[in-house]
């Protein structure tokens, strides 16, 4: 099935000059990059973002890591997108992410996890909705 799935390369994949070859990763795949902006987030942004986050150990940090720097804001497009993206990405601890996967390859530890993919159908509509919607 053909599918639209969000894809944002956070400021550290930004910062390290990677996006060249996170996009290539997602290109040589077969999918299609189908929107794309640089955003500098603010709170009211990563509130609607990461609203079901509020609340947990972690939330500030990634607030304050998510605003140090500009994004890249995708969606991309093709077969299964929202799986085959998320396998593509790798486990959210950098650590436990297997060589082979974007965060296996060049992430270290969080919040600098270099790059988000929405996690169901459901959070890819809100997402796209919530940075593409104009
Ligand atoms: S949870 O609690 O299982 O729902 O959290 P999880 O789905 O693993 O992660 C939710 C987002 O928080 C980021 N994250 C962190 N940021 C900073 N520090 C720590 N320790 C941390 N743990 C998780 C994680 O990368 C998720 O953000 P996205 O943008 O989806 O990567």
């Amino acid at each position: 099935m053909i599918e639209r799935t969000f894809v944002a390369l956070k400021p550290d994949a930004i910062k390290r000059k990677l996006m060249g070859k996170i996009i290539q990763r997602f290109e040589d795949k077969g999918f299609n990059i189908v929107e794309m902006k640089m955003i500098l987030l603010d709170d009211i942004i990563l509130e609607q973002y990461y609203g079901e986050h509020k609340g947990k150990d972690f939330y500030d940090n990634l607030v304050s890591f998510m605003k140090s720097g500009s994004i890249l804001a995708m969606v991309i497009e093709g077969e299964d997108a929202i799986k085959n993206v998320r396998t593509m990405v790798g486990a959210t601890k950098p650590w436990e992410a297997e060589m082979g996967t974007i965060r296996g390859d060049y992430g270290l530890s969080t919040p600098n996890n270099i790059i988000h993919a929405s996690d169901s159908l459901e959070s890819a509509k809100r997402e796209i909705n919530l940075f593409f919607k104009n």
